[in-house]
């Protein structure tokens, strides 16, 4: 009995080592973690539970039959963090390069499975060379089965992906499908061809840090949502995130002790606007004081910079918060900020989490460049979004709301549960320049009279009144008040219930 023990113990032992001391080496000197590093840091210590530690693939060509490693380049199996369940995937770079062999693509797909039957997140911590080149076509059908699995869990899990190396080729298809990408900086990289390939074609010369690393996936890009300083940064980091999300779509989101009261007021908020309408002030400061602790989880900070997403909480419990920043491009709509903003309303719709939105909005952006590019099905994404929205939606409009723009921005039209505004909001077809020098077109010369209607207009039309008068406004809040009048909203929405008429799916402009 013994020896058998000692046996386990001894395989055991030899798949832990992956790909062999001198490749681990080889790991480290790059500042990469191995796989079993991330998971242990990622989970809560010594919670992981390890599943087919001792598969082995079964390919025989190229001399891989005399190649065996245990594990075949991916971890696989489950733990907690913060005490919550969560299944996880590590590839291992040490073996064969973490590429993914039709067995390696088993096992991600065993752990997918069970995380869907029990319903938790799956993470997935991807460093890889892609398709395991001496197993061809049997690779390829091992990438389809997990992007399938990756479009069935959508909407009905979380769904995480942290890239941690290399990532290219049709690999960077299963990634694209989940919720969130994050990446590491200088370490990894996601393209769909390679420098060399492009040279080839376009005779650009680029690297691969350019082309794909993570400053490229979230500023320019948008494919990445975070970029993390290193290894141990970012795992930290995706525990955090972690906290804020529901097991899956039928729960609600987790509830975090927290001693900061619903009532707190912040006087500050007060003089936050300039009196000047064209000067800018950062709505981030507004989704600070409102959340709990101050405690913002900002996404895709780098990319759209005109619309603020991410998590806060407030009693505890977690809440969507979607914000125009006067900040950028004077926080005007656009492509970018459009699809950012209507791919986080979905997750949150998808996975019960309120959405708080604040408004300060001059529009959408005008330009060739944003019609040539779309922006008429891009900003309509933004607007079926709320529109398709179940979720409790509270709106707190802070400053200007013109246009479309006001629309958009979760007003009571699309179904927006309550609607706040400042005493300084101003919600009109446009601003008071732009309306007068339209009305009254044949008088631009006279400035005289120019500048009395505009005052006229401003005094009529950009304040919060109109639309209070109509009900679109539920109320004009103060200022200091602001995260009061939001906690009692979404504590009297907590048990909202709605439903929109069955479908098979809806078609979102894509
Ligand atoms: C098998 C692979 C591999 C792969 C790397 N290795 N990629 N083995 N299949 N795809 C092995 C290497 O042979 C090497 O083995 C070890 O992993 C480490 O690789 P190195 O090249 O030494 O590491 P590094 O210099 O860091 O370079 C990493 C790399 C490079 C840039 C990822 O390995 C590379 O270019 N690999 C090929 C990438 C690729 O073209 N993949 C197919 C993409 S197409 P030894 O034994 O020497 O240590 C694709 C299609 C997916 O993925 C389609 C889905 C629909």
């Amino acid at each position: 009995m013994y020896e058998i023990i000692e046996q386990l113990e001894e395989k055991r032992g030899n798949a832990l080592l992956g790909g062999g001391q001198k490749r681990i080496d080889t790991q480290h000197a790059k500042g990469k973690l191995t796989a079993r590093e991330r998971i242990e840091l990622l989970l809560d210590s010594g919670t992981f539970e390890e599943w087919d530690t001792f598969v082995e693939h079964r390919c025989t060509d190229f001399g891989m039959e005399q190649d065996h490693i245990p594990g075949d380049g991916v971890v696989t199996g489950y733990g907690t963090i913060n005490g919550r369940l969560v299944f996880v995937f590590s590839q291992d770079f040490t073996v064969f390069g973490g590429s993914l062999s039709e067995t390696h693509a088993e096992k991600i797909c065993k752990v997918m499975d069970q995380a869907m039957n029990v319903g938790a997140p799956i993470i997935g911590l991807n460093d890889s060379g892609g398709a395991r080149i001496q197993e061809g076509v049997a690779s390829l059908g091992g990438y389809a089965d997990v992007f399938q699995k990756n479009v069935m869990a959508s909407g009905v899990i979380p769904q995480i992906s942290m890239i941690m190396g290399p990532c290219a080729g049709g690999a960077v298809y299963s990634p694209a499908i989940t919720d969130f990408i994050f990446m590491v900086k200088d370490s990894s990289y996601m393209f769909v061809t390679g420098p060399d390939v492009v040279k080839t074609v376009t005779h650009e010369t680029v690297t691969a840090e350019e082309l794909g690393g993570a400053i490229t996936h979230s500023s320019k890009s948008g494919v990445s949502d975070l970029a993390f300083e290193s290894d141990v940064d970012a795992l930290v980091k995706l525990r955090r995130f972690v906290s804020y999300l529901p097991a899956n779509n039928q729960e609600k989101p987790p509830v975090w002790p927290t001693d900061d009261p619903a009532d707190r007021e912040e006087m500050s908020l007060d003089t936050l606007i300039p009196s000047d309408p064209n000067k800018p002030y950062d709505m981030k400061e507004l989704i600070i004081k409102v959340a709990d602790e101050g405690d913002f989880f900002e996404i895709q900070p780098d990319y759209a910079g005109n619309l603020v997403i991410g998590f806060i909480r407030i009693e505890g419990s977690t809440v969507g918060v979607v914000a125009n920043q006067p900040m950028v491009l004077a926080g005007c709509l656009d492509i970018d900020a459009s699809k950012k903003g209507a791919r986080f309303i979905r997750f949150c719709d998808a996975f019960n989490i309120p959405v708080l939105t604040f408004v300060d909005v001059p529009g959408f952006m005008p330009g060739t460049s944003q019609e040539y590019g779309g922006i008429i099905k891009h900003g309509a994404k933004l607007l079926y979004a709320y529109a398709e929205c179940t979720v409790p939606k509270v709106t707190v409009i802070t400053r200007k709301a013109y246009g479309g723009a006001y629309d958009v921005m979760s007003s009571k039209h699309l179904r927006g549960d309550v609607n706040f505004a400042w005493p300084t909001a101003e919600i009109a077809v446009m601003g008071p320049k732009g309306a007068v020098e339209i009305i009254f077109r044949k008088d631009i010369g006279d400035s005289e009279k120019i500048a009395a209607k505009e005052a006229e207009y401003r005094e009529k039309f950009a304040n919060p009144f109109i639309a209070g008068k109509r009900g679109f406004i539920d109320d004009v809040i103060m200022p200091h008040h602001t995260r009061k009048r939001v906690a009692r909203s979404l504590a009297m929405l907590r048990d909202k219930d709605i439903e929109n008429p069955w479908r098979k799916h809806g078609n979102i402009p894509l």
